[in-house]
């Protein structure tokens, strides 16, 4: 079985890829991604819920691909920030923010704040091929804290600042195999792959 992982993420096509190779043990799934499908569509993320946004990115390259398609969209929710930047991570600082100024920006907004409380989002959603009716969508989440200072190498976005319930190290520092485990993503992967 094909399945197509609608993003050109390069960071997250090797986190899911990882994540799918390891529960590939049983299954037979070759992994593609939107880097096999260079002239495919830009999907505009413009809806207001991570579901809804995965739903339409999965069903898009589901029909332009032909193949079966999961697609994802997450964001951070931050509580001193009554919930943002949420659905808008990606576009919060500005259409070109780096993900240093995404950073630099959240950490300035929460300065002071009584809260540091966060947690990441992860909504994915598999789609069949010209069947929009059939897309499932699950959602996974992850607790945690916004700390001072950036710090750690590994993952993307906001992983520097972000520290999962449980650990004292930020997602950038614990690394991908813990991330996985624990992140998001990896909880509604999981789910999805009970899907396929
Ligand atoms: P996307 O729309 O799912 O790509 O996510 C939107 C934005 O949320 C990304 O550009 C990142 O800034 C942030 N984000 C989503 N997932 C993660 C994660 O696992 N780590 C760090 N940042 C993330």
């Amino acid at each position: 079985m094909k399945l197509v992982l609608a993003t050109r993420n390069l960071g997250k096509v090797k986190e899911l890829t990882t994540m799918l190779d390891t529960a590939n043990k049983h299954q037979n799934i070759q992994i593609l991604s939107l880097q096999d499908f260079p002239d495919a569509p830009e999907v505009i993320e413009d809806r207001d819920t991570y579901q809804e946004n995965a739903a339409k990115k999965a069903t898009v390259i589901a029909d332009w691909t032909g193949h079966r398609t999961l697609a994802d969209d997450a964001g951070l929710e931050v509580d001193a920030l009554d919930g943002a930047p949420g659905v808008h991570s990606k576009r919060w600082a500005g259409e070109d923010a780096t993900d240093a100024i995404r950073i630099q920006k959240l950490l300035e907004a929460i300065e002071g704040a009584a809260s540091r409380k966060a947690r990441f989002v992860a909504a994915i959603a598999i789609a069949e091929p010209n069947d929009s009716k059939s897309v499932k969508i699950v959602v996974g989440k992850c607790e945690g804290h916004i700390t001072q200072t950036p710090a750690g190498e590994s993952g993307f976005g906001y992983d520097p600042i972000f520290v999962p319930n449980g650990y004292e190290k930020t997602f950038a520092e614990l690394g991908e195999t813990i991330k996985n485990r624990i992140s998001h993503r990896g909880e509604a992967l999981r789910l999805a792959l009970e899907l396929l």
